[in-house]
């Protein structure tokens, strides 16, 4: 098939445009071409790459008609943040394609009722990016089912792989944590460090992508999460994470407010956003309808990554 790809350069796209070629696709990738995949992948010299700011096109209305004109049978839609601009690709891609598939987050559960969290529980969201991923879901959903725009979505978790930063044991994005653990130093984390962080592997994204390409008549007007098989609590992923590197793990646990202060104010609001939802999201409907089959725990996906950054320091 045709494929386009909206943002085909970034965490998933590294591993997903790889998987399409692969798969004999002819793949089109939209970017703004600043940046490169996190790997190198002879793939990409099939693909055709076209630069463009989809922000700009969107604002002038151009964006939409712009990837009809390339005639795909297939839309990824990996950067969508408004559902303004959801509403202009489906606008322009209506009775023209074959599937879109849009990427969305576990960001559209706010706080957690009964877990592991299933995509039939009601969304309560909270924060910008969460209540507009939750705003654009219920439209795609709601144009499969009642005008057969044939959209699935898929909800990562937070998403890790050798080349960037993993979500730390302290629930933010600082690498000190992981060399803090490697030395058998005290960290200190916020409440009883038993909140959670439910992180996914890049690569098991790309293939539920590739997954829910593959079983398109049960994507169809469906939503997934798209996570490890569990998630951790601060606790146990400081305490695996400290293991691993054969320390004894030394945590102190403190009130938010007290351990709020330890920590840089943009180190506090990603811990905070990352507690505050507390996300532990089920992939069983994943697994039955798509056969998404995680390759990666949560640990071994930190770990692929952490040990990325250690040789590449
Ligand atoms: N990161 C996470 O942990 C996480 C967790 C849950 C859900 N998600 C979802 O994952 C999606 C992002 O996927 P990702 O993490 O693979 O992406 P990413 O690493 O942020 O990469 C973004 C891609 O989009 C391109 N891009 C960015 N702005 C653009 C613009 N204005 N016009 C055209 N291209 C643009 C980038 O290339 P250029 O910069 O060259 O344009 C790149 O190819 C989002 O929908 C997000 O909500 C992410």
């Amino acid at each position: 098939m045709r494929v386009v790809i909206i943002g085909g350069s970034g965490h998933v796209g590294t591993y997903l445009v790889p998987r399409l070629v692969a798969a004999g696709h002819a793949v089109i990738a939209i970017s703004r071409g600043r940046r490169e995949p996190y790997q190198p992948h002879a793939a990409w010299q099939s693909v055709q790459q076209i630069v463009a700011d989809r922000d700009a096109e969107d604002a002038a209305g151009t964006f939409g008609a712009r990837v009809r004109d390339l005639h795909p049978d297939v839309v990824i839609d990996m950067i969508c943040f408004t559902l303004d601009s959801a509403r202009q690709l489906v606008a322009a891609l209506r009775g023209q394609i074959q599937h879109v598939l849009h990427c969305g987050t576990i960001w559209v559960h706010g706080p957690s009722v009964q877990v592991p969290t299933t995509e039939e529980q009601p969304r309560r969201p909270f924060g910008e990016y969460g209540i507009q991923k939750a705003a654009i879901e219920m439209y795609l959903l709601d144009e499969a089912r009642r005008n057969s725009f044939p959209a699935t979505i898929l909800h990562p978790g937070h998403i890790v792989g050798p080349g960037w930063a993993p979500l730390n044991p302290a629930g933010h994005f600082n690498p000190q944590i992981f060399a803090q653990l490697a030395r058998g130093e005290e960290l200190a984390l916020p409440n009883l460090g038993l909140e959670t962080v439910h992180h996914v592997h890049a690569d098991d994204v790309a293939q539920a992508f590739m997954q829910a390409l593959a079983h398109r008549s049960g994507a169809i007007g469906e939503s997934f999460h798209v996570v490890s098989p569990a998630a951790l609590t601060l606790r146990g992923y400081a305490e695996s994470i400290a293991a691993w590197f054969g320390q004894p793990a030394r945590l102190r646990f403190l009130p938010w407010e007290e351990w709020r202060a330890t920590v840089s104010a943009a180190e506090a609001a990603a811990t905070w956003d990352h507690i505050a939802h507390s996300p532990n999201c089920s992939i069983a409907k994943a697994q039955r309808l798509l056969d998404y089959q995680p390759r990666y725990s949560s640990l071994q996906a930190v770990c692929e990554s952490v040990e990325w950054q250690m040789t590449h320091a």
